[in-house]
């Protein structure tokens, strides 16, 4: 087949650090990046041909969008889908297509269509606005309240053990669902063409600060054995193929201590648990987001090593222009990779950054976590 170059222009709808992270692959291909997102010179924004200054559910930045661009593809769910849909009924091509994503930007949808197509996942049901303590205990305690839409990195999520915990329930459409103990959280990054072809990344496992209940550090592989893992991918394939669209997706799921699969969620872009798959793995999620979207043969998800990857978030206690302390040490070390987003202001819990480091086996990555975590910080300028 012939293709004319340039190769294609493509338009993301917001401008985080994941459409940050896809320009690399679009300068390699000779595409040309487009970027809408309301915040001047925000994170991809800084790194892309083109940026339209707008909002995601603005009808006629979105028409602006579609205007720049011969496919459109998605940083987060949270975007205008009805007008999407209606540029798309009109001819824009979008991956992944914007009925997914309409779908998916509802948790409870995601849950109902899970439930349609087979897809396990933990019991759960529609709060009404009328519902009191004893209709959540009537469905089993602890249970996990989560908002319909809107709700992202945790936000949108009230674990409910007792009276004072629905006391301090979320105020907005939600529903609840059984709360699985014991789990270990997986991801599984899966990739789709038009032509059905799919590639899945080997599973992630996110390893959780027990104490503050926050995400530590991520892994890959995950430390499963090869029969769970490999039932992890069809199942996450088998999601992705629910949704009847080519894109990249990320399935996050629990692990029960029985050994059973529950599909937590899924999301129609990258995904913070394919980070590592830059350095880690033949080629990255952004490149076979790319490639998704592009319409070419996906490329090999195979691991070159174990990698472990951080989030750099924002200290608690400060606020202002973003500084790092612990720079210099990490960078000492061999096969360490460094990604800062660009945020122009720090906020505690903010995703500043993320640290991947690639080794021969995870106790090794965790022992090299640990001899610099305690002294790599990003911060805000100001005490809070
Ligand atoms: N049913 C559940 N049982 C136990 N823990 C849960 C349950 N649902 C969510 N959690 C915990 O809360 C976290 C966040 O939930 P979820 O992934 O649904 O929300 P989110 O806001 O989309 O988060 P993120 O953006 O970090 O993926 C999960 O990673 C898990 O640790
Ligand atoms: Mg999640």
């Amino acid at each position: 087949m012939i293709h004319k170059l340039p190769l294609a222009r493509l338009g993301v709808v917001g401008g985080g650090q994941l459409a940050r992270m896809l320009a690399p692959a679009c300068n390699a291909h000779n595409v040309s990046l487009t970027i809408l997102d309301p915040e001047p010179l925000c994170p991809a924004g800084q790194v892309s041909s083109h940026q339209i200054e707008g909002a995601l559910h603005d009808p006629a930045a979105l028409e602006a969008l579609c205007d720049d661009s011969d496919i459109i593809t998605f940083d987060l769910e949270d975007v205008g889908a009805d007008i999407l849909m209606t540029l798309s009924n009109r001819g824009k091509k979008m991956v992944p297509s914007p009925k997914a994503v309409q779908l998916i930007q509802n948790k409870f949808k995601q849950k109902k269509h899970f439930q349609t197509y087979e897809i396990p996942t933990s019991p759960f049901i529609g709060l009404s606005e009328a519902a009191d303590f004893s209709t959540v205990q009537a469905f089993g305690l602890p249970c996990v309240q989560k908002a319909n839409i809107g709700g992202y990195d945790g936000r949108g999520v009230h674990v409910i053990r007792s009276k004072e915990d629905w006391s301090k329930r979320l105020r907005v459409p939600t529903f609840i669902e059984e709360f699985v103990p014991n789990s270990i959280e997986l991801a599984v990054m899966v990739a789709c063409r038009a032509s059905g072809e799919m590639v899945s990344y080997d599973p992630v496992e996110m390893v959780v600060n027990p104490k503050l209940n926050l995400l530590d550090y991520l892994l890959a592989p995950a430390r499963i054995d090869l029969e769970t893992a490999k039932k992890a991918q069809l199942l996450a394939e088998q999601t992705v193929r629910s949704f009847g669209t080519a894109g990249l997706f990320g399935v996050e799921f629990f692990l029960t201590g029985e050994g059973d699969l529950l599909v937590n969620e899924i999301a129609p872009r990258a995904h913070n648990s394919g980070h590592h798959t830059i350095e880690a793995c033949v080629t990255s999620q952004f490149e076979n987001q790319l490639r998704a979207c592009l319409d070419l043969p996906l490329g090999s998800t195979k691991l070159r090593g174990h990698a472990l990857t951080i989030n750099l978030v924002g200290a608690e206690g400060f606020s202002g222009a973003p500084m790092i302390d612990g720079l210099d040490a990490l960078c000492e070390l061999e096969d360490v990779h460094v990604h800062l987003y660009g945020k122009s202001h720090c906020r505690p819990g903010r995703k500043m950054g993320h640290v991947t480091l690639i080794g021969v086996d995870s106790e090794m990555l965790i022992s090299r976590l640990q001899s610099f975590q305690n002294r790599l910080t990003i911060r805000g300028e100001y005490p809070l």
